[in-house]
């Protein structure tokens, strides 16, 4: 990230570039690709088409009449991420087409192949995470015009309709709203080698700033998500892969490839109790989590810059998160670990601005995390209690069983999501 040894510092849009961050989008793609290349028309038809051909159950047929795509003709990070983005929509469209009560065990082999090769390319696991969801399916519907929800649309859609779209879109501006903050970080790193109390001291008031932001983007859910269409119809399509024998290291039945151990979580849902076969690439089941902003790179790196330390079990579960954010993300967060630590830093100094920089950051962070436990409350627990069957664009659904017990249902949610409220509170520099 920069120069410890007193060689040139790198500039911040080399050094952001270097975790693929752009000094515009954070963490988000820059301008995505809309379109694949010609060869790749099947998917993109059957991919604009998701919500219509799950509402009519025909999603499956034109799936199993898919032609066997190679991989070869996909260039470049833009193409690779479209096409992730739209084979993980058609996979989660195809598994839970019919609701949780018709699941399937296979994923057929002209999805299955290009999905795992193109995942490959990218170092992202074969199933829906947030960089598919947020991360690279946004546009401007007017190119020139702003970035503001009105300008905004998805690039492939699921079941849920104005909903789903508020869901993705929300979240994006979150992301986006996040970016002063990820600058912020390189920022304060810089200067806390370089002992520039001054500038990290705005680092630190950029940060604060950049939570604070985060937290009034995160308010506009209310405006543009019906909590009875979240619960009943948006939660089945993010939810993931369980197999039941999946204890420990292994995976029904046999041991886990290393590289699979952590993409296990509770998150997995009951409804598909087998794993699933990815057909082509391997006989054996597998299983992962589904999509969840628990893998934006935001709040990882942000914990890690302030040192917070959540217990064993929050640590173990938001870990295994990382494993499905994009590589460099992921070691981005791990450039943050290993850079010397702020709070030694703001602490030793016993310089007073310095640390009521720190505790704003602290608690801006707090306020974030409770103000999304109101949104979680609103949009599961309340929604939980008034559940019915809800209907968007055709597509009618229950609130799924299966995840009520486990996943995004349990009630172990809410202690998890005040625990790591909690020990964030618990990062604050007491006077
Ligand atoms: C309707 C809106 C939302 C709901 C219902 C919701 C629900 C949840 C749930 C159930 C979890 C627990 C872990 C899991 O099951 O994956 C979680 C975790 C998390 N969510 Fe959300 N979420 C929403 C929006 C957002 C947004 C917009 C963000 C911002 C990027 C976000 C960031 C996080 C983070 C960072 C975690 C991990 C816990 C933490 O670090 O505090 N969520 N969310």
């Amino acid at each position: 990230m920069e120069a410890s040894d007193g060689k040139e510092e790198t500039p911040l849009p080399s050094a952001l570039s270097r975790f693929q961050l752009s000094e515009d989008y954070g963490f988000l793609l820059p301008n995505p690709l809309t379109e694949l290349p010609d060869p790749y028309g099947p998917w993109m038809e059957i991919a604009r088409e998701l919500p219509q051909l799950i509402a009519s159950h025909r999603l499956r047929s034109r799936v199993h009449q898919m032609p066997q795509l190679s991989t070869r003709h996909l260039r470049g990070r833009e193409e690779l991420y479209l096409a992730h983005l739209v084979l993980s929509f058609i996979t989660m469209g195809y598994l839970w087409q019919e609701g949780e009560e018709g699941t399937v065990k296979v994923l057929p082999r002209h999805l299955a192949v290009p999905f795992w090769e193109v995942s490959q390319a990218l170092g992202l696991p074969p199933i829906l995470s947030h960089a598919d969801f947020v991360l690279a399916n946004w546009r401007r519907k007017d190119p020139s015009g702003p970035l503001e929800i009105e300008n905004l649309d998805t690039i492939i859609s699921l079941p849920g309709g104005e909903s789903l779209r508020g869901f993705i879109l929300v979240t994006f501006l979150v992301e986006k709203a996040a970016v002063p903050g990820i600058k912020a970080i390189l920022q304060a790193i810089r200067a806390i080698r370089q002992l520039d109390e001054e500038t990290l001291h705005q680092a630190l008031q950029g940060l604060a700033t950049a939570i604070g932001a985060m937290g009034k983007a995160l308010q506009r859910m209310h405006d543009y998500v019906d909590p009875a269409v979240f619960y009943a119809v948006i939660r089945i399509f993010l939810s993931g892969l369980t197999c039941l024998q999946n204890v420990g290291a292994s995976l029904c039945g046999r041991p886990l490839p290393e590289h699979l151990v952590s993409w296990l979580s509770w998150k997995d849902n009951p409804a598909m109790p087998e794993g699933l076969v990815y057909e082509g690439v391997s006989e054996e089941p597998m299983a992962f989590s589904g999509g969840s902003a628990a893998q934006s790179t935001i709040l990882h790196a942000f914990d890690e810059l302030l040192g917070i330390h959540h217990s064993q079990e929050s640590t173990a579960f938001l870990h295994r998160m990382r494993d499905y954010m994009p590589p460099p993300h992921r070691a981005f967060i791990e450039e943050i670990r290993r850079a010397p630590s702020l709070k030694q830093h703001v602490l030793c100094s016993g310089d007073t601005r310095l640390r009521a920089a720190f505790n704003r950051c602290i608690t801006a962070l707090a306020d974030f995390r409770s103000y999304h436990i109101t949104i979680v409350t609103k949009y599961i627990a309340v929604a939980k209690a008034k559940a019915g069957w809800a209907e968007v664009g055709g597509w009618a659904g229950r609130p799924p069983a299966a995840l009520e017990a486990k996943g995004t249902g349990g009630s172990h949610i809410f202690s998890f999501l005040k625990s790591v409220r909690d020990t964030t509170r618990d990062g604050l520099i007491s006077a």
